[in-house]
């Protein structure tokens, strides 16, 4: 390889990531707030040894064909990577790689504050002070519900849904979990969960909150019939990705009183259209996907894409790789 590799970072990112690669490598970095729109994208990375992407551009087979034989690695700034095509990565023996562990207590705290927010109704409340209708101390306005005491539902028990659960005792909640594998004894004792059926975890939840995946099996999770499922006072939280939720169904459920509130971090499509049902509701607290949004997470996780990118453009391996398998087959 003649000269610096060549890399396209697709957002600028904070300068613990952007300064290694700058340093090291021949880069070009979109610097303007949005994402490349796809053409721009797909311009940029042709002839690229290496590609820092985000969760809102998709990598599929297009992509991978315009960037050329050449692209050694696609490094992810996130956890999640449900816009990579990781088999059509694979099957170039392109190593994938993402950001794990360094943003779970930062969306666990988030999560919290969506329970809380939820259940204390603070975005109303605030709205309420803002706009002076606030005019004397009331027993009856503004009641909200008890987080502490209560039970929570936490669908799909990974890193995230740990760190929820941890932050749950503090509040004496009772903890349910779904998940394809049970925990291990030793984390069930000290978290105090139960293990429980998907539907009875719905059924006995007072905030139910998601963190699962987004593959084939999840896409849609929460739909009409699993809300129904759910207690008529529940609080429905997201803080992984929109399309695990049925969005129209979630709309009919909290405009009908199936459910009493959800708070979302995530929705689908993203951004949220400014003429989307759920954005009338007083019930449904919106937060533009700021899980991982803290000044040290977004920090770690730079550096730990800018690793990634490092190690893949040298032709070294991947401190965090998603498919390892490409490493098998070389
Ligand atoms: C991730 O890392 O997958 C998050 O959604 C981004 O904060």
């Amino acid at each position: 390889m003649a000269g610096k590799p060549r890399v396209f970072v697709a957002r600028h990112i904070p300068e613990a990531g952007l300064r290694p690669i700058l340093d090291a490598l021949d880069a070009r970095v979109w610097e303007q707030p949005g994402p490349p729109p796809r053409d721009e994208l797909l311009a940029a990375i042709a002839g690229c040894d290496g590609v820092l992407t985000m969760l809102t551009d998709r990598v599929d087979d297009e992509f991978l064909d315009v960037a050329g034989r050449q692209l050694r690695v696609v490094s992810q700034m996130a956890v999640g990577y449900d816009n990579i095509d990781v088999e059509a990565c694979s099957r170039r023996g392109i190593p994938v790689g993402n950001t794990p562990g360094v943003l779970t207590d930062t969306t666990a705290d988030l999560t919290f504050a969506l329970i809380l927010a939820a259940a204390r109704r603070l975005p109303e409340g605030e709205r309420f002070v803002h706009s002076g209708e606030w005019t004397t101390w009331s027993p009856t306005a503004q009641l909200g519900v008890d987080v502490h005491g209560s039970t929570l539902g936490i669908i799909g028990f990974g890193r995230i849904g740990q760190a929820v659960a941890r932050r749950a005792l503090g509040f004496g909640m009772s903890v349910l979990y779904a998940s394809p594998e049970r925990a291990a004894r030793a984390v069930e004792t000290a978290l105090n969960a139960t293990w429980l059926p998907f539907d009875e975890v719905l059924a006995k939840s007072d905030i139910v909150s998601l963190h699962v995946d987004l593959n084939d099996t999840t896409r849609g999770l929460i739909d009409a019939d699993a809300l129904r499922l759910m207690k008529p006072g529940a609080i429905l939280v997201n803080t992984t990705r929109g399309p695990v939720v049925d969005s129209g169904a979630l709309y009919e459920a909290l405009r009908d009183g199936v459910i009493r509130a959800a708070a979302l971090d995530v929705t689908d499509p993203e951004p949220i259209p400014s003429d989307d049902p759920l954005l009338t509701l007083e019930n449904c607290l919106i937060v533009p996907n700021i899980g991982s949004a803290t000044e040290a997470t977004r920090g770690r996780m730079a550096s730990m894409a800018a690793a990634n990118l490092l190690a893949g453009v040298r032709g070294l391996p991947l401190p965090n790789v998603v498919n390892p398998e490409v490493y098998e087959s070389a």
